[in-house]
C-alpha cells in the first residue's frame, strides 16, 4: 500500500503531516511520490486565505481522475479547511467521489478512520468541534535529516479580527516541558542539527499549566542539551515578546538571532481594529530593545494589506515601519476576508486594485531593503548549517546562517547536517552565495 500526501499552509501542517506519514509506515505503508501509485492520497489543507482554498478545491477535481483509474484509491481531505464546520457538508454536494474528511483535532484517529472507511459507502466525515488533550507519542516521519519541527503549543486565543486560526485550531494547550525536552533529545541523538520550536503564539507557552514556566525558561532547557546546534521558534508575538526573553535569546548559544516579529499593519488605528495589542510606538521600542541586546539580529516580519478601513495614510505608516526597522525579508499578504472572523463583516473593505498597488509599493520598497542589507555580508564569512542540495541551483548545496539567510555554494554532499564557514562573493535579495572557507 502507498501513500501520497500534499501539504498546504504553515509548518503547523507540515508537521501534522509528519505524523500522518508515521501512523501510515507505522501500518505498513510505503511513501510515494507520484498520485497514480497510491491507493491512499491525502490532502492536508490551510485555509488563512481564500487563494488556498479555492487550490485545494480545484486540486480535488484534477485528482478525480486517479478514482477511475484505481477504484480502491482512498481520497482523504484533512488540515485547517477541513476542520471548518461547513466543509464536510460542502465537500459531500460538491466533491462525493472524496472518501474521507477529518479535521485537525482528530490525527491520531487516522488508522481507526481508514478502517472504518472500508465499511462505509459514502463520504466519512469525522471532525471534531473541540479540541481534546494533547496526544503524545505518536510517531512522526521526519521530512528532512538536518532540522526539525517540535510542537510546544497547539492552538490559538488571540483572535486577531482578520484570523481563522484559532477556529480551526482550537484554544492555546501548551504541551508539558518533559515531553518537549525528551523529544528534543531523541531527535538530537537521531543527528538532527536545528530545532524549530512551533506554536502560533509561542510567548504564551506555559500559561496553561500547573507548573510555573514560561517560554524564557523553556529555551534556556533546551539551550543546555548537548549536541543540538541552533534553535528557532515560530510565531512570536509583538505584544508578549518579553525583556526576560530577551535576555535569555541575548545569552544563549543555540537560539539563533533572527527574530520574526509579525507586524501585521503599520498603523495603530489598523492594528486596534486588528486587535493585535501592541501600537506602533511600541512595537518599534521593541524592535529598538531586540537591536540593543543584540546587535548582529536579522529581523523578519509578516504583514497584511488592505485591511478594512486602512486608507493611503494608514499604508504609508506601514511603509514608515519598514524604512525604520529595516527587515532582512517581509512576508506580504493581501487581506482575505475569512467567513466567521469580525474583520470580514467590517464596512469599508478596501477594493481589490487598490490593495495589489499597496502590495507593489510595498514589496518594491522591502526588496531594495533586502538587498541592500544583503551586499553587507559581501566577503564576510557566515557560519552554514548545510541542508541539502539546492532547489534552484543544481549541482549546489543549500544551507542557513544563523540569522536564516540562505547560502548556496559548490560543495560535497559530505558536509549536509554540518556547520561550515563560508565566505559569501554575491548577494541577492533572496539569498547569498559563497565559498566554502579552507578549514
Ligand atoms: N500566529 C502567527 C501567524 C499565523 S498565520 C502570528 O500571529 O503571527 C500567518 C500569517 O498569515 C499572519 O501573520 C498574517 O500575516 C497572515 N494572515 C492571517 N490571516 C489573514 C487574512 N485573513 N488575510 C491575509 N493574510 C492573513
Ligand atoms: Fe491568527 Fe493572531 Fe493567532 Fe496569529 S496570533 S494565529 S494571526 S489569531
Ligand atoms: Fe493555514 Fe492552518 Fe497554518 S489555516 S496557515 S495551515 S494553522
Amino acid at each position: 500500500m502507498k501513500y501520497f500526501i500534499e501539504i498546504w499552509g504553515c509548518q503547523m501542517n507540515e508537521h501534522d503531516a509528519e505524523i500522518l506519514a508515521g501512523m501510515l509506515e507505522q501500518l505498513g505503508y510505503q511513501k510515494t511520490e507520484q498520485e497514480i501509485d497510491a491507493d491512499l492520497i491525502i490532502l492536508y489543507t490551510c485555509c488563512v486565505r481564500e487563494k488556498a482554498e479555492h487550490k485545494v478545491l480545484a486540486r480535488l477535481g484534477e485528482l478525480k481522475k486517479y478514482k477511475h483509474l484505481n477504484p480502491n484509491l482512498v481520497l482523504a481531505v484533512g488540515g485547517c479547511m477541513a476542520q471548518q464546520q461547513e466543509m464536510g457538508d460542502y465537500l459531500r454536494s460538491r466533491a462525493p467521489y472524496v472518501d474521507l474528511v477529518f479535521g485537525t483535532h482528530n490525527i491520531h484517529r487516522l488508522p481507526q478512520l481508514l478502517q472504518e472507511v472500508k465499511e462505509s459507502d459514502s463520504i466519512l466525515i469525522e471532525v471534531w468541534d473541540k479540541e481534546q488533550e494533547i496526544v503524545e507519542d505518536l510517531p512522526a516521519k521526519r521530512m528532512d535529516s538536518v532540522k526539525a519541527y517540535v510542537t510546544i503549543t497547539y492552538g490559538c486565543n488571540n483572535f486577531c479580527s482578520y484570523c481563522i486560526v484559532p477556529y480551526v485550531r482550537g484554544r492555546e494547550r501548551s504541551r508539558h516541558p518533559k515531553d518537549i525536552l525528551h523529544e528534543i533529545e531523541d531527535l538530537v541523538e537521531q543527528g538532527f542539527k536545528e530545532i524549530m520550536l512551533l506554536g502560533q503564539n509561542v510567548n504564551s507557552y506555559g500559561k496553561d499549566l500547573t507548573q510555573k514556566i514560561d517560554f524564557a525558561d523553556l529555551l534556556e532547557q533546551i539551550d543546555s542539551i548537548e549536541g543540538l546546534n541552533r534553535i528557532r521558534y515560530m510565531t512570536s508575538h509583538p505584544r508578549d515578546f518579553s525583556d526576560k526573553l530577551i535576555n535569555v535569546i541575548a545569552n544563549s548559544t543555540k537560539v539563533c538571532e533572527h527574530f520574526h516579529l509579525p507586524i501585521q499593519a503599520g498603523s495603530s488605528r489598523i492594528l486596534k481594529q486588528m486587535r493585535r495589542g501592541y501600537t506602533k510606538e511600541k512595537y518599534l521600542e521593541l524592535v529598538e530593545k531586540i537591536k540593543t541586546a543584540v546587535p548582529n539580529c536579522t529581523l523578519t516580519t509578516d504583514i497584511i494589506v488592505g485591511f478594512p478601513g486602512e486608507t493611503e495614510e494608514d499604508f504609508l505608516e506601514t511603509i514608515d515601519v519598514i524604512k525604520k526597522v529595516r527587515y532582512d525579508q517581509a512576508f506580504t499578504f493581501l487581506y482575505s476576508p475569512r467567513k466567521g472572523t469580525p474583520a470580514a463583516s467590517m464596512p469599508n473593505q478596501v477594493p481589490n486594485d487598490q490593495k495589489k498597488q499597496r502590495f507593489q509599493h510595498l514589496l518594491e520598497v522591502q526588496n531594495k531593503i533586502s538587498w541592500e542589507i544583503n551586499q553587507k555580508y559581501l566577503n564576510k564569512t557566515e557560519e552554514v548549517l548545510f541542508e541539502g542540495p539546492s532547489k534552484t541551483n543544481p549541482n549546489k548545496l543549500s544551507g542557513r546562517t544563523r540569522g536564516n539567510k540562505i547560502v548556496i555554494a559548490e560543495a560535497d554532499e559530505s558536509v549536509i547536517g554540518t556547520i561550515q564557514p563560508v565566505k559569501i562573493t554575491d548577494a541577492q535579495t533572496w539569498s547569498l552565495f559563497g565559498k566554502l572557507e579552507q578549514m
